[in-house]
């Protein structure tokens, strides 16, 4: 069987994807599966790469281009990818991959693919839309205001009372449909509220403005269709104010904690949390589901990722390996769960 491999994508989390695509490359059961790579480049075109029976040497084998000499007979149309006996695993992060609009494309060709479907990927990529689904299930939120850009244009003194009024400073400024913490500020006072919906515009025309707790980052792997299994909590332990996009994966100060060392009260909550989000979001294969934990115990959902980071070091793969499940084992369920 073929594993046709989609990796890169045009958001801003192109490089995470690389990443990602090289840890699962890695950790493939070549015995039982080829890889067809197929990689997207940030302007959205589609790369034919070579099919591997082994593991490669180097993560070069990822650096497809097209459009140097020689290389244009690489480009393919997307509904080419289509053949029997594969399945496609978009490891792909944020817009335009992780966000339905690929896995719309991939129903439609009729592939079997892995992860969430359409409704689940596009509800968690937009923080609007899955805090307006939670709500309804009663699981707690950070206090929040969603502002659309237009609503903005017309009227920011409206939109900075509303702000203040709701909340108190710091509050962190994210784009809707964004990953990574790509276009987020923590602003401070007015001004910087200002200059960070500036900045979150840029990504996105619905942003949402959260409150800033004290917390600590605890995180719940999930996987499944029907049956949905969860991992104990792992941490996030910070040494930097705001882990931000350079601090999570180029200045690589950051450290996981597996198992969180919480109370189990909290560990049991997380995991509760997490498989009532899962559900009522619709998700099937996996999903990374974040939280906030304050030191009275408080604990808030932030978010859910349906295609969380997944290099050998990133949080959901670890979370598994700890739980007795390792990388390619755990690729391996994921394959079974895409093809059921
Ligand atoms: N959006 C990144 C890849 C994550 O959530 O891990
Ligand atoms: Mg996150």
């Amino acid at each position: 069987m073929k594993i046709i491999l989609l990796y890169g994508g045009q958001s801003a989390e192109h490089d995470v994807s690389i990443l990602s695509a090289f840890s699962v490359l890695s950790a493939v059961y070549y015995n039982y599966y080829q890889v067809q790579l197929v990689y997207i480049t940030k302007d959205g075109q589609w790369v034919k790469g070579p099919l591997l029976n082994e593991k490669p040497a180097s993560e070069e084998v990822l650096h497809l281009h097209w459009g140097s000499a020689g290389d244009t007979d690489k480009l393919i149309q997307p509904c080419q990818i289509k053949e029997e006996d594969a399945i496609v695993l978009p490891i792909l992060h944020g817009p335009n991959g992780e966000d339905g609009t690929i896995q719309g494309f991939l129903e439609t060709i009729d592939m079997p693919y892995i992860g969430a479907g359409v409704m689940t990927s596009a509800g968690c990529m937009d923080k609007i839309m899955t805090k307006y689904i939670l709500y309804a299930v009663d699981i707690p939120q950070v206090p929040y205001v969603p502002v659309l850009k237009s609503q903005w244009k017309e009227n920011p003194k409206k939109i900075f009372e509303q702000c203040e009024g709701t909340l108190l400073y710091p509050m962190f400024v994210k784009p809707a449909n964004m990953g990574s913490s790509v276009g987020i500020t923590k602003a401070h006072d007015r001004e910087e509220l200002q200059q960070a919906l500036v900045e979150a515009y840029r990504y996105d025309s619905r942003v949402v403005i959260e409150q800033s707790i004290e917390a600590r980052e605890i995180e719940v792997a999930i996987l499944g269709n029907e049956d949905v299994r969860t991992t104990l909590p792992g941490e996030i332990v910070k040494d930097v104010a705001f882990y931000d996009y350079n601090s999570k994966y180029i200045d690589n100060n950051i450290k996981m904690q597996i198992p969180a060392q919480i109370p189990e009260e909290a560990q049991a909550k997380a995991r509760e949390y997490a498989k009532i989000a899962y559900t009522t979001l619709g998700g099937s294969g996996l999903a990374r589901c974040d939280f906030f934990l304050t030191n009275k115990n408080e604990l808030f959902l932030n978010e859910v990722n349906t295609m969380p980071g997944f290099t050998q070091f990133s949080m959901y793969p670890s979370l598994w390996e700890k739980t007795g499940l390792p990388y390619g084992d755990l690729i391996e369920e994921l394959i079974q769960l895409g093809l059921n």
